[in-house]
């Protein structure tokens, strides 16, 4: 773990050979596809989808960490607070560096560190699933799992304002997602990476 590209203290994630998917070959070939975006965008079942159609890794940054650190990103959040997740998504960014390339869906907030805006521009291709706030809305019935998902609508605008530009930002890529279904936006997205050379 490269914890000194993430400002790390030493009390970094335990033992990433518990982490998903990868070979676990410490090979570095090609790059990874990353995808960003807000809570609802879709980033978790389009990296899947895409990663099977492609025959490709997918890896996704929440459940990594939560299987390395043994607990559900809402404790994370409670017993150690947001920072320390921050944190982890950047170590777990550091960790994806010497996997095989693969697919990879990053939690909504990833984007907020700098250490993680700068792991994603090294990792590869940085892919922004574009969701209004009104479809997350109709995508989420449930804020209980998303400790940064507020009921109170206007908070939510405010947290998806603050983090547009940093989105943009990191993009290589801006794909709309609403009104699509994740099917459709994988094979929209799959086509325009196969177009551009980004997977084969
Ligand atoms: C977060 C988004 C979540 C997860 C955590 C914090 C955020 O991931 O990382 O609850 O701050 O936007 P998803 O975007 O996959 O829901």
């Amino acid at each position: 773990m490269r914890g000194e590209d993430c400002l790390a203290d030493g009390n970094g994630l335990p033992d990433p050979s518990r982490a998903d998917a990868g070979d676990g070959s410490g090979r570095s070939i090609g790059s990874h596809v990353l995808l960003i975006g807000f809570m609802g965008a879709g980033k978790s079942t389009v990296a899947r989808r895409l990663a099977r159609r492609y025959g490709k890794a997918s890896f996704d940054t929440d459940a990594g960490i939560s299987r390395m650190v043994g607990k559900s990103i809402p404790e994370i959040f409670s017993d150690e607070g947001e920072q320390t997740f921050r944190r982890y998504e950047c170590e777990y960014l550091q960790y994806l560096k010497d996997m095989e390339p693969g697919i990879v869906s990053c939690g909504g907030g990833i984007v907020t560190y700098e250490g993680s805006r700068r792991a994603l521009r090294e990792l590869g291709f940085v892919v922004y699933l574009d969701v209004s706030v009104d479809e997350v809305y109709r995508r989420i019935s449930s804020t209980e799992s998303r400790p940064n998902l507020s009921d109170d609508r206007r908070r939510t605008e405010e947290l998806y304002e603050s983090r547009l530009p940093l989105y943009m930002e990191c993009a290589d890529l801006v794909v709309d997602t609403n009104g699509k279904s994740s099917s459709a936006v994988a094979r929209e997205l799959g086509n325009i990476l196969v177009e551009r050379g980004v997977i084969g």
